[in-house]
């Protein structure tokens, strides 16, 4: 049990601090007990002195317990653990390139310092050193440590300082505001008949909604902004500092809050940095948020494709490679000045996590002032794990920021500048195979991520934030107001802002320990899984080599279980490969044990009360988060078992016939998949240049063009006429998206010329929901006479195969139709 003093009112929130000294061992019951004398009983939080004697024992202390909030150091530390541990010894030389046996002793407190930040960003660091300390608390390097003391003479500073920095997290403006708010009496003459619940609590008739959610819930609602409420549209007071908080916590300069989802953050992301004509290079598989963003701010987009994973009908994250060939062709073809933002998803649904910060640095030293928009819905909580972090948008902004102002930077790029020129060729094809180095003194790190706080930490359902790390965030002020004022309801739930508040004061405080756990959590599911003799015949979880291709895992990195794994080799990985599989998001495969991924989804929902994430032909996803326990685990390997062992008694009840029928199903689902349908084209009349390589279009355009009614037609997908017009033309244009669930990925978008594949695809889909499918009329397709420019009969040829055409003819063939806007009717 905590040692937290007290219950209810008086509870005292306990932690941790850390004191690492130099004194004999022996001494320290003696020195944890005069710390203990410092505390008052006016002190908030109680705190519990734990004493370590070394560097390498500190970065044990505080990697190993979650509890530990702040760290006092004093100067002069020793560095050896009298502890044999060379797992940290490899880590520190592995993962921080720190030979510790080499440190100088005046550089000990401050090298402590800078790595325990960089494992925990968090804690409150204070060094205590008989030193110039004047000098030492004005040097840079040392900008990481909170306040700096003149070592024996400040102890009673050192405890005020130590309350104060952890009270300084804990606080949570706007929602410790609502709490009081909600303690005033207050008589309200504004909409909002449910404010202070009057109506609510007086009821005959709805009287239980008040007794099942609570008078506190009334209390704090209110539509005023006034009197010490806020506004989120434009805050100036608590919000504000509440923004401002969780934009520390998460290593951004600005935050939003968002109370619609990451849906209206994408969105405001779009609306606020792109402008229409512009290209944004998109993960075609992205989420539809994004899709919309561009309708609405009229942004092109250039769809990149991710790797397939046909044998479990999804697909993985979209190769650098892909990326780079996408921006090497528009310099070619000159219009890579058009380029705006390139966005992609980390991690991915199913937990492909790209390798950001590499992403960055080679599109950079193509675009010196791309924007990045990372999608990071799922992966709110990576910033409070030291392996995730750096593969984050933000934490690889923060290591490119890092990087560009050290000596090496402009050393590499010199060196590359010497071989391959400092203007890069568009044709050289060194450029896609080798890893490039932006010009440092060029780059702008403009990096926005958005996250859904309510997917990954506590807040409400809604609750999300855009995070901003743009150093010409100057340039889109007005725009992000805009954006802002766009998308945010005029009427913001203030719970869903207070749960924001409150889910950024929890992950400051614990979220450390509580993401290592959930990783234990991952792991041990994935173990049970794979040792339990019967539940391991028909389910699986699968591991980084199942979810990743080799080619992307170039430390040889092959699964969290392998044998010879550990977390060094998962370090290494994490370093080095173009993916990493976030463990928290397990693939379990259940088309082995012959259900299909919604059969089982539903299964385990009605019969067992156990919730899963999504679905696939033949799998569903697990995730583990802040909230599972280890008695979650145990009741899915208990249910697991249960549906094994139901499996096997029907097999050795039912006899041969039955053991046919099953193998047949699980054929079928495991071995007679469809095709992925990769993205075709869109139409001639939505292309500036029908003939360039690459095959952005105006999106835009081409959905407004199905508001009229009379310009559409519709065909059944079973239709014949669909297979005519494949065969001959004239070419089916979508007019609108079609997102069958699962797998969740348009597989039509507005102006798409649809391809025999998709088709294939769609009908072999057995899935019931299919936005964007007219279940009665079909296919809605716009008229070819409704298209901007379309060339009649339409069968023109198709873009991939004109790549193949040489240069001069594609352009002299394309300028004729290139000339204006396309998209007439907008
Ligand atoms: C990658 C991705 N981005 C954005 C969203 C939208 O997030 P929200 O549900 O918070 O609106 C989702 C939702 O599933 C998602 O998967």
């Amino acid at each position: 049990m905590p040692l937290a003093a007290g219950g209810g009112d008086t509870r005292r929130p306990y932690f941790e601090t850390l004191f690492v000294t130099g004194a004999p061992t022996a001494s320290f019951p003696q020195i944890a007990q005069e710390l203990r004398r410092l505390r008052r009983a006016e002190d908030p939080m109680i705190y519990e002195p734990v004493l370590v004697g070394s560097f390498e024992d500190a970065m044990m202390g505080i990697i190993m317990n979650g509890k530990v909030e702040a760290v006092v150091i004093y100067d002069g530390i020793p560095v050896p653990s009298q502890h044999d541990i060379p797992l940290l010894r490899d880590f520190l030389a592995v993962h921080h390139q720190l030979d510790t046996s080499s440190l100088a002793p005046r550089d000990v407190g401050v090298t402590l310092a800078r790595l325990i930040k960089r494992v925990r960003p968090e804690l409150d660091i204070y060094l205590l050193t008989d030193r110039e300390v004047e000098k030492l608390a004005g040097d840079p390097a040392a900008s990481m440590i909170r306040r700096v003391f003149y070592e024996v003479e400040e102890l009673t500073e050192v405890h005020l300082n130590i309350l104060e920095g952890v009270g300084d997290r804990l606080s949570s403006p706007h929602f410790d505001n609502l709490k009081k708010y909600a303690a005033r009496p207050i008589a309200t003459f504004h909409a909002l008949p449910i404010a202070r619940g009057k109506s609510i609590m007086k009821s005959n008739w709805i009287r239980d909604m008040g007794e099942f959610y609570g008078q506190n819930l009334f209390l704090a609602e209110s539509s005023s902004t006034a009197g010490g409420l806020d506004s989120m549209l434009e805050p100036t007071g608590n919000i504000k500092v509440a923004q401002e908080k969780f934009a520390r916590a998460v290593g951004a300069d600005h935050v939003f809050f968002v109370t619609n989802g990451t849906s209206t953050s994408n969105k405001m992301v779009y609306q606020a940095v792109t402008a229409p004509g512009d290209i944004v290079i998109a993960d075609r598989n992205c989420h539809k948020s994004h899709h919309y963003g561009m309708v609405l701010s009229g942004a092109q987009p250039l769809y990149v494709e991710a790797f397939p994973m046909t044998e479990y009908s999804m697909y993985g994250a979209v190769p650098l490679r892909t990326i780079k060939q996408a921006l090497l062709n528009l310099k070619a073809e000159g219009r890579l000045g058009r380029v705006k933002m390139v966005t992609l998803t980390n991690c991915t649904f199913d937990g492909h996590v790209y390798n950001t910060r590499r992403v960055m640095e080679e599109c950079l030293a193509i675009k010196p002032d791309l924007i990045f928009l990372w999608d990071e819905a799922w992966f709110g909580f990576a910033r409070w794990s030291p392996f995730l972090r750096p593969r984050t948008g933000l934490g690889a902004a923060a290591a490119l920021e890092e990087w560009r102002a050290s000596p090496a930077a402009l050393a590499a790029w010199k060196a590359q500048a010497a071989e391959l020129g400092e203007e890069l060729d568009p044709k050289d094809g060194r450029l896609l195979d080798r890893r490039l180095v932006p010009d440092p003194r060029k780059i702008r790190i403009r990096v926005y991520e958005t996250d859904s706080v309510h997917k990954s930490m506590s807040a409400l359902r809604q609750g999300s934030i855009v995070a901003v790390r743009d150093e010409d965030y100057s340039h889109h002020i007005s725009a992000f107001r805009e954006a802002v004022f766009i998308h945010a309801s005029t009427s913001p739930n203030a719970q869903i802002i207070a749960s924001l508040d409150v889910a950024r004061r929890q992950m400051e405080l614990e979220g450390y320990e509580l993401v290592m756990r959930s990783t234990e959590i991952a792991l041990a599911i994935r173990r049970a899984v794979a040792e339990h003799p019967i539940i391991s015949k028909y389910f699986r979880v699968l591991g980084a080599d199942a979810m990743i291709p080799a080619e992307f895992r170039a430390s040889g990195f092959r699964d969290f279980l392998t044998p010879g794994s550990n977390w060094l080799t998962a370090v290494k990985a994490m370093q080095e490969d173009e993916f990493f599989l976030d463990p928290t998001r397990m693939t379990l495969v259940c088309g082995s044990a012959g259900y299909d991924g919604t059969s089982f989804k539903n299964l385990l929902a009605a019969k067992y009360n156990v919730q899963l994430n999504k679905t696939s032909r033949n799998s569903v996803l697990l995730q583990s988060n802040i909230n599972n326990t280890r008695s979650d685990v145990a009741l899915l390997i208990k249910v697991l078992l249960e549906v094994s062992q139901q499996i096997e008694a029907e097999l050795a009840e039912g006899g041969e016939s039955a053991r046919a029928a099953f193998a047949a199903r699980v054929k079928s689902l495991m071995e007679d998949v469809p095709d992925l349908p990769n993205f075709s084209r869109f139409h001639d009349g939505y292309r500036e240049d029908p003939g360039s390589v690459t095959l952005e279009g105006d999106m835009r355009g081409a959905f407004f063009a199905a508001y009229e009614e009379d310009d559409c037609e519709y065909l059944p997908l079973m239709s014949p006429k669909i297979d005519e017009r494949l065969k001959s033309g004239p070419e089916l244009v979508s007019a609108n998206f079609v997102i069958p669930y699962p797998p969740g990925f348009p597989i039509m978008v507005p102006g798409q010329v649809i391809a025999s594949d998709t088709i294939d695809f769609m009908r072999k889909l057995d899935v019931k929901e299919i936005h964007g499918y007219n279940n009665t009329r079909g296919l809605k397709l716009i008229k070819l006479s409704a298209i901007p420019r379309a060339q009649s009969g339409g069968k023109s040829m198709p873009a991939r195969d004109k790549a193949k055409e040489p240069d001069s003819e594609r352009r002299s063939a394309s300028t004729a139709q290139s000339k204006g806007k396309s998209g007439a009717k907008r």
